[in-house]
C-alpha cells in the first residue's frame, strides 16, 4: 500500500523528518523558505497531514482549498494559528504539544522576570557600550524579586509552574486571575490566591502574562490596565503577541507609568513595534520561551507522534478537537 502524504511546513530536526519518512511520503521545508498562504495551499494539495508551527495559519480558506487534509499537528502548545471551529466543521483534527514544554517555559518566564526586575539587559548594553567608568550607589537599581508580590494572569500549566517557582523558590506572595479558579489542591501546591483582575493589576509587583490568545484576550493589557498598575511594577509577556497593546506599553514605559517590561512575544511578530526598540526599560527576546534543545526535541516528537498516532493508528495523543474523531 502506498504511504499517505504529509507536509512539514517549517524546518525541523532531521531526526523528525527521518522518523516521519518511515510512515509517510514527506514533503518538507528544511530550507525554511518563507511560504505565502498561496504557497502553503499549493504544497498541501494531496496531503493528508500537516506538521505546522505557530506561524502557519490554518483557516477556512486553506481548509476549503485542501479537501484531502485530515490533520494539522502544531509543534506548539498555543494554537491561535488554527481556526479550530472551521477545522472541526471540516472534520480536520488539530493537535498541539502541551506538557512537554511546561517547565522549560516556566523557567524562561522566571528568567525574563528576573532580567526585567534587575535591569540585566539594560545594564549589559551600558557596559558593552563602554559607558561604565565608575560604580555608583544607584546604578541600575531595580526592584526585588524575593518577597515581592507575583501576579499571574492566566493560570494554566505554565502559570502554575511560574507560581511554584515564585512561592517556593523566592518566597513571593502569589496572586492570580484566570477564567476559572484552580481546584484547592492546585492552589495549595502553588501557594496562590485567586483575585479579581483589578486587584491583580493594582497589587502585583511583577505581573506575568500566561493566558492563551483569543478574541477575548486581545489587548487584555492596554493603557487602561497599565494605568492601574504600580509605577514600580514590571510586566512580563510570554503568552502571545496581541494580548498586550504594544504601542500603549511602549508609551507607558517611556512615561514611566510602570518600571519595566520583559517581552518574548509581540503583535505582528517577527516585526517589533519600533517604539519598543527605543525605550531602555524593556527586555526583548524573539519568542524563545520553550527553546531548549531537549524541549524543542520533545515538542517535535509529540507533533510527529500525533501525526503517526492519528493517520496510522487512529489515535492522536493530544487532540484539540476530539469531536472530529467520533
Ligand atoms: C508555544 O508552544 O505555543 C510556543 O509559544 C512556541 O510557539
Amino acid at each position: 500500500m502506498s504511504k499517505q502524504k504529509i507536509l512539514v511546513a517549517r524546518a525541523v530536526f532531521p531526526e523528525t523528518i527521518a522518523r516521519l519518512q518511515q510512515h509517510f511520503e514527506v514533503e518538507h521545508n528544511q530550507a525554511d523558505a518563507a511560504w505565502s498562504k498561496h504557497d502553503l495551499i499549493a504544497r498541501l494539495q494531496g496531503k493528508a497531514g500537516a506538521f505546522t508551527t505557530g506561524t502557519e495559519r490554518i483557516d477556512a480558506e486553506v481548509l476549503a482549498a485542501c479537501p484531502e487534509l485530515k490533520v494539522c499537528a502544531n509543534m506548539a502548545v498555543g494554537f491561535n494559528n488554527f481556526d479550530l471551529p472551521a477545522m472541526t466543521a471540516r472534520k480536520v483534527l488539530g493537535t498541539n504539544t502541551p506538557d512537554v514544554l511546561t517547565e522549560t517555559t516556566a523557567d524562561f518566564g522566571f528568567a525574563l522576570l528576573m532580567a526585567t526586575a534587575r535591569r540585566i539587559a539594560e545594564s549589559e548594553h551600558y557596559l558593552r557600550a563602554g559607558k561604565w567608568t565608575k560604580w555608583s550607589y544607584d546604578m541600575f537599581a531595580g526592584s526585588d524579586v524575593h518577597g515581592s508580590t507575583l501576579g499571574i494572569l492566566g493560570m494554566g500549566r505554565i502559570g502554575q509552574g511560574i507560581a511554584r517557582r515564585g512561592a517556593h523558590g523566592f518566597g513571593m506572595d502569589v496572586i492570580y486571575h484566570n477564567r476559572s479558579r484552580l481546584a484547592p489542591d492546585l492552589e495549595a501546591a502553588c501557594k496562590a490566591r485567586y483575585v479579581s483582575k483589578e486587584e491583580l493589576l493594582k497589587t502585583a509587583d511583577h505581573l506575568v502574562l500566561v493566558l492563551p490568545y483569543s478574541a477575548e484576550s486581545h489587548h487584555a493589557i492596554g493603557a487602561k490596565e497599565i494605568a492601574q498598575m504600580k509605577p514600580t511594577a514590571t510586566l512580563v509577556n510570554i503568552a502571545r503577541g496581541g494580548i498586550v497593546d504594544d504601542a500603549a506599553l511602549a508609551q507607558a514605559l517611556r512615561d514611566k507609568k510602570i518600571a519595566a517590561a520583559g517581552l518574548d512575544v509581540f503583535e505582528g511578530e517577527p516585526k517589533v513595534h519600533p517604539d519598543l526598540l527605543t525605550v531602555p526599560n524593556v527586555v526583548l527576546t524573539p519568542h524563545i520561551a520553550s527553546a531548549t534543545v531537549p524541549t524543542r526535541q520533545a515538542m517535535a516528537d509529540l507533533a510527529a507522534d500525533n501525526l503517526i498516532g492519528f493517520l496510522v493508528n487512529g489515535k492522536p495523543l493530544t487532540p484539540l478537537n476530539p469531536e472530529v474523531l467520533k
